[in-house]
Parts: C-alpha cells; structure tokens; sequence
C-alpha cells in the first residue's frame, strides 16, 4: 500500500474515559458516570472506547468495565498490566481489544512503555488465551526496534506507539527533541506495519499536538484522553452553569407562587 493509500484509510479514534471516573472517585459520588461519557462518545462518533483499568481502581473499576461491555456497542480497548488478575477480568468481560501497558502504582500516569524484548516467554504465554478467545492484543511500547520486533514475537496484532516523550518534548519547547522524537515515532510506525503489526498510538495528545501524529501514514488509531475531557469542561461550562441556574430559578418561581395563592 502506498502513503496515499495508507492516508485515505479512515484514522479511527478511542476515547479514553478514565478521568471522568478520577473526577467521579475524588469525590466518592457517584457521578459523573463513566458509562454516561461512553454513551456521549458512542453518539459523537467515536470509533472505540478506552478504558484502564489499574490494580488499584483509582478511576475505572470493575462495574465501569461491566457497564461499557453491557451498554456500548462501539469497541472497547481495555488497557491493563500484564497481571492474572487483569487476565482473568479480561477473559471474563471479551473486550475487542486488550492493551498491555506498564503500571506502577506510584506513578500519575503510565510513564513509559512495556518492557517486551526481557519478557517473550512471559508475554508469548499471557497473550496466548486471549488471542485464542478473539481479543486484538496491543502492546503500549516506546518507538525502539527492539520492543517493536519482540511485539510481534510474542503474538501481538498492534503496536501502540507511546507519544508522551513527543508531547512533553513539545510541551518543554525543545523543537529540536520534538522534532527527533517525531521523526523516531515516524520511522518506528513505518518499520512495525512493515512486519505486519497494526500500528497505533496515543498518550499525552492533544489539540497542539496531534495533527503532526495523525499525519503518520501507518497509524490507523490514536487513544486519547486527559485532553479531551480536560476540554469538555471549557467547552460544556457555560451549557452547565445556565442549566443549574434554570432549576434554581424555577424553585424560586415555584416557591412565590405557593406564596401568593395562600
Ligand atoms: N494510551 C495508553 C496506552 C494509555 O495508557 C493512556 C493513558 O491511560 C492513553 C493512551 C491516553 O492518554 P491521555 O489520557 O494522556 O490522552
């Protein structure tokens, strides 16, 4: 397939939901919903579903992850550590697609990508079941050969190319490092379709960042999330405040009117 080819292919987009439930869990409510913003983003257009569920719930959990398989028929792309117990979740709840990802419990956010290359046998054994029961299996890696090429060992279908390197780089405004990282994600997206994986990525995205991302032939999804729902909030904040202040009034209008027919 040549690039123009590999461009006119739709580029989908999974929209990670996990901090709509960071905002739910800070507050021990039971709101905002997680399952409601999948159900918003099914109706948007999203093409998929992202949703990472950590060993120690601190946004999505169990019930989230039931919900979206229940309620949600666009994909759902569970993201997890390597562990039996995410294994277990995942054979259980059959989500499209498992992505493998790194996980430390100290960390905000997933730092870097999975270590591959030093785990072909863990990985060849853990990814085995689930390809077996029809779950895509991608693996979150930073753009280095050496995890790429053991990515494909190990059975994987899909790279997800780990941009945050890029996106802080940018973000520190190192042009000069942005601009070797980008060229890294460009050559490393080339290389993994060339050996047959199918090539995504996402982490760190955002408005400023993304286009540059996009326009690499060989991605056919990004997964995208702390922007996005850090832009709802501006872009939904006046609809909010003028819905609140609608319901405020009519308890005061309802009120006078009680007042007046006594
Ligand atoms: N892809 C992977 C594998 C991730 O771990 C995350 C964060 O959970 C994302 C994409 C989305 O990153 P962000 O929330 O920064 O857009």
């Amino acid at each position: 397939m040549d690039n123009s080819q590999k461009i006119s292919k739709k580029l989908r987009l999974g929209v990670n939901i996990d901090h709509v439930a960071t905002v739910r869990n800070a507050r021990g409510s039971i709101y905002p919903q997680p399952i409601l913003a999948a159900e918003i983003c099914e109706k948007a257009g999203a093409d998929g579903i992202t949703a990472h569920l950590r060993e120690d719930r601190r946004h999505i959990i169990d019930a989230d992850i039931d919900l979206i398989c229940k309620r949600i028929k666009i994909p759902l792309n569970l993201e997890m550590a390597p562990t039996a117990e995410m294994q277990n979740i995942a054979l259980r709840s059959l989500p499209n697609a498992v992505c493998l990802v790194p996980e430390k419990r100290e960390e905000k956010t997933t730092e870097g990508g999975l270590e591959v290359a030093s785990q072909i046998k863990f990985l060849t054994e853990y990814i085995r079941p689930l390809r077996d029961k029809g779950c895509k299996v991608s693996l979150f890696v930073n753009a280095e050969k050496t995890q790429i090429e053991s990515a494909a060992a190990v059975g994987a279908t899909t790279i997800e190319l780990h941009t945050g390197a890029y996106c802080d780089l940018y973000y520190d405004s190192d042009p000069q490092g942005s601009s070797e990282e980008l060229s890294r994600l460009r050559q490393m997206a080339f290389y993994a379709e060339s050996i047959g994986l199918e090539v995504h990525a996402g982490h760190g995205l955002t408005l400023d960042t993304v286009e540059e991302i996009a326009a690499i032939p060989e991605i056919e999804e990004l997964n995208i999330g702390h922007a996005i729902i850090s832009e709802a909030i501006f872009v939904g904040l006046s609809k909010s405040i003028n819905d609140i202040r609608k319901i405020m009034e009519l308890g005061r209008y309802k009120n006078l009117q009680n007042e007046v027919l006594k």
